[in-house]
């Protein structure tokens, strides 16, 4: 078992690299605001609770997230390793989930920071579009669906995330440099951190990260 974070700005490509390499790796996916998103969609109570937050581009409080997400992570599926992407976003929520793993054979094994500039998260998360059915990603630029407002994966119908107008943009990178970010040095400290440059193809990116994971303890499929 290998459990596995992924942090960096919003645009970064966790999502997308989370995808990707959870598909290789035979692991899970573990999408906090994919949760949240889901939520929302279906109407109930979290969703309600996660709502205003999520349009202001600020974080959801930690008890209500750090509930949401260890509750999928004690699901069986989880056993085989996770990649978490989103969670966790504060100290706070770091040291919860250090707290949760504490048990032999459970940790964290590795964080990988997704790096890309200021100016390409921009360009992406504007043309960013994704199904409201099974959260697949696509951009309008450089990985646009085969058939125009309809996921690939599903034929379910694609849109664009409130949060990704400019200005919630700013307010998200905001809140990601002032409460995030300093969750890079808590995982150097641990010596768990990998600094992955996310610019280039989304391939590429894919092997950059594989890389720096370590083969034994890897299952490719
Ligand atoms: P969340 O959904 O986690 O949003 P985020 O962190 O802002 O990150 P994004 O999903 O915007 O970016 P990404 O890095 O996943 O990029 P993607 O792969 O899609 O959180 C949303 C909200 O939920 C928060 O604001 C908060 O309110 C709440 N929330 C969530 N987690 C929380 C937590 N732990 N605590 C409290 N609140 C929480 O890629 C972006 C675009 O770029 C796509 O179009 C993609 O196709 C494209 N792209 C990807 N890679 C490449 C590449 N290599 N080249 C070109 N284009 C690329
Ligand atoms: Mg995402």
């Amino acid at each position: 078992m290998y459990n596995i974070v992924f942090v960096g700005a919003p645009g970064a490509g966790k999502g997308t690299q989370a995808s990707m390499v959870a598909r290789k790796l035979n692991m899970v996916h573990i999408s906090s605001g994919d949760l949240f998103r889901q939520a929302l969609e279906q109407g109930t109570e979290l969703g309600k609770q996660a709502k205003a937050c999520m349009e202001r581009g600020v974080l959801v409080p930690d008890e209500i997230t750090i509930q949401m997400v260890m509750e999928r992570l004690s699901a069986p599926d989880c056993e085989k390793g996770v990649i978490l992407d989103g969670f966790p976003r504060n100290l706070t929520q770091a040291e919860a989930l250090d707290s949760a793993l504490s048990e032999p054979g459970k940790t964290i094994d590795k964080v990988i920071h997704i790096k890309a500039a200021e100016a390409e998260l921009i360009r992406r998360l504007s043309a960013r579009w994704l199904c409201r059915q099974c959260q697949a990603v696509y951009n309008m630029v450089n990985s646009p669906p085969k058939v125009a407002g309809k996921c690939d994966k599903c034929g379910g119908e694609l849109y664009q995330r409130p949060d990704d107008k400019p200005e919630t943009v700013k307010k998200r990178l905001g809140v990601y440099f002032a409460e995030t970010a300093p969750l890079i040095d808590y995982y150097r400290r641990q010596g768990k951190l990998s600094e992955v440059a996310g610019e280039g193809s989304m391939e590429e990116v894919t092997r950059r990260i594989v890389s720096a994971l370590p083969e034994e303890k890897l299952v490719t499929r």
